[in-house]
C-alpha cells in the first residue's frame, strides 16, 4: 500500500515526501520535473536512507498516469502539481487553467476508478482574496485575485462535489500560507531557475551575490512596521501537516479544510532582520512601489489544524531563515 506524492520533486512535495518515508510509508512519486530535477528523488532516498519509485510524466498524460495506478497499490494521494507563478498565470492564463485542473481531474478519474479514494490537496490561502480581518479562519469568504489562484479555488469547489457526488472520497483540503525554510540536511530546499518573485527566494538570491538588491514592496502599509506582514511557515512543520491530515481521513469520512501557517505575523523588515543576524550575513534592499494586488497583513488561525489534526508548528523564524541559507550555501 503506498501514498503516490503528485508533485513529490518539489519543494513542498519532496520534503512531504520525506516525512512520509520516515513515519514508514511506501512512495510513489510522480513528477513532470518541469521545476525540479532528479537530483531531488536521490536526496529524498539519501536523507531517509529508503527508496522511492519515481515516474517522470505529464499527469496531462492520462494513459502513462493510470499505468502509475496499474502497477502500484496506491492507498492514497497528496496532490501538489501544478504551476504556481501568479505573474505568468496573469499573462497565460488559458495554460494555467488547462494545466492545473487537466492534470487534477485525471487523477480524480483514475482514482475513482481504482477505487483510491483517499486525496489530500495542497490549496492555499490565496483563495482569502483581500481577507477583511486576520487572523484568517477556514469559514471566511472565499475569492482569488488571478488565475493561479482561481485554480486553486476551483479544485476546492470540484471536490467539494466529487464528495456531494461519492461520500466514499475523503478528502483534506490544506490551505498553505508562506512556506520557507529548507531541510535541515541543506540537501533539498527551494532554489527557483530565474529571477525569483517570492520573497524567501529573492532574500537568498541577494544575500549569495546573485542579485544586487532586495526591493521591498512598500513600506507605507498600516502594519508594525511599515512593510507587508505575512504567515511564514516552515517546510518541514508544513510537511507534518500533511501526515496529520492522513491519519485524519484513514480514521475519518469527509471532507476537512485546515489552514497551514505558522498562526504569526512577521513584516518583510522582521524577516529580513531576523535572516541577517542568524546568518551573520547582509541583505541589499531599498523600498519601492507596493507590489499590485498585495495585502497589507495575511495571517492564519490555525487553531482548527491544532485541535482537529493534533498538529502544531514548533520552528521559530530563526529556524527558517537559517535552514533555507544553509539550503543555499550548501547547493553552491
Ligand atoms: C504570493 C502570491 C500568492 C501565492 C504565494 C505562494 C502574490 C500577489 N501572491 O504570496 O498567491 O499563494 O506567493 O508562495 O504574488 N516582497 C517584497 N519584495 C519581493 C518579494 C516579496 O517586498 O521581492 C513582499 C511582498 O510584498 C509581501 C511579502 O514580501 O509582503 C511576501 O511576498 P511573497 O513571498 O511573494 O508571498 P505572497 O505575496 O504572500
Amino acid at each position: 500500500m503506498a501514498v503516490l506524492v503528485a508533485g513529490g520533486a518539489g519543494y513542498i512535495g519532496s520534503h512531504i515526501s520525506i516525512e512520509l518515508l520516515n513515519n514508514n510509508k511506501e512512495v510513489v512519486i510522480v513528477d513532470s520535473l518541469m521545476n525540479s530535477n532528479e537530483d531531488v528523488i536521490k536526496n529524498i532516498e539519501n536523507i531517509t536512507n529508503k527508496k522511492v519509485k519515481f515516474y517522470s510524466l505529464n499527469m496531462i498524460n492520462e494513459d502513462e498516469l493510470e499505468k502509475v495506478f496499474k502497477d502500484n497499490n496506491i492507498e492514497s494521494v497528496i496532490h501538489l502539481a501544478g504551476l504556481k507563478a501568479v505573474g505568468e498565470s496573469v499573462k497565460k492564463p488559458l495554460e494555467y487553467y488547462y494545466n492545473n485542473l487537466v492534470i487534477t481531474l485525471n487523477l480524480l478519474r483514475i482514482m475513482k476508478k481504482y477505487n483510491c479514494n483517499k486525496f489530500v490537496f495542497s490549496s492555499s490561502a490565496t483563495v482569502y482574496g483581500q481577507p477583511k480581518t486576520v487572523p484568517i479562519k477556514e469559514d471566511f469568504p472565499l475569492s482569488t485575485t488571478n488565475p493561479y489562484g482561481t485554480t486553486k479555488l476551483m479544485i476546492e469547489r470540484i471536490l467539494k462535489d466529487l464528495y456531494n457526488s461519492d461520500n466514499s472520497f475523503r478528502i483534506v483540503m490544506l490551505r498553505y500560507f508562506n512556506p520557507i525554510g529548507a531541510h535541515e540536511s541543506g540537501l533539498i530546499g527551494e532554489n527557483p531557475n530565474g529571477i525569483p518573485n517570492n520573497l524567501m527566494p529573492y532574500i537568498t538570491s541577494v544575500a549569495s551575490g546573485k542579485l544586487e538588491v532586495l526591493n521591498i514592496f512598500g513600506n507605507d502599509y498600516n502594519t508594525k512596521d511599515g512593510t507587508g506582514v505575512r504567515d511564514y511557515i516552515h517546510v518541514v512543520d508544513l510537511a507534518k501537516g500533511h501526515i496529520k491530515a492522513l491519519e485524519k481521513i484513514e480514521k475519518d469520512d469527509g471532507i476537512f479544510v485546515y489552514n497551514l501557517g505558522s498562526g504569526r505575523g512577521y513584516s518583510v523588515l522582521e524577516l529580513v532582520n531576523t535572516f541577517e543576524k542568524v546568518n551573520n550575513v547582509k541583505v541589499n534592499y531599498k523600498f519601492t512601489d507596493r507590489r499590485p494586488g498585495d495585502i497589507a497583513e495575511c495571517y492564519a488561525d490555525i487553531s482548527k489544524a491544532e485541535k482537529e489534526l493534533n498538529w502544531k508548528p514548533t520552528k521559530t523564524l530563526e529556524d527558517m531563515c537559517r535552514d533555507s541559507w544553509n539550503f543555499i550555501k550548501n547547493s553552491k
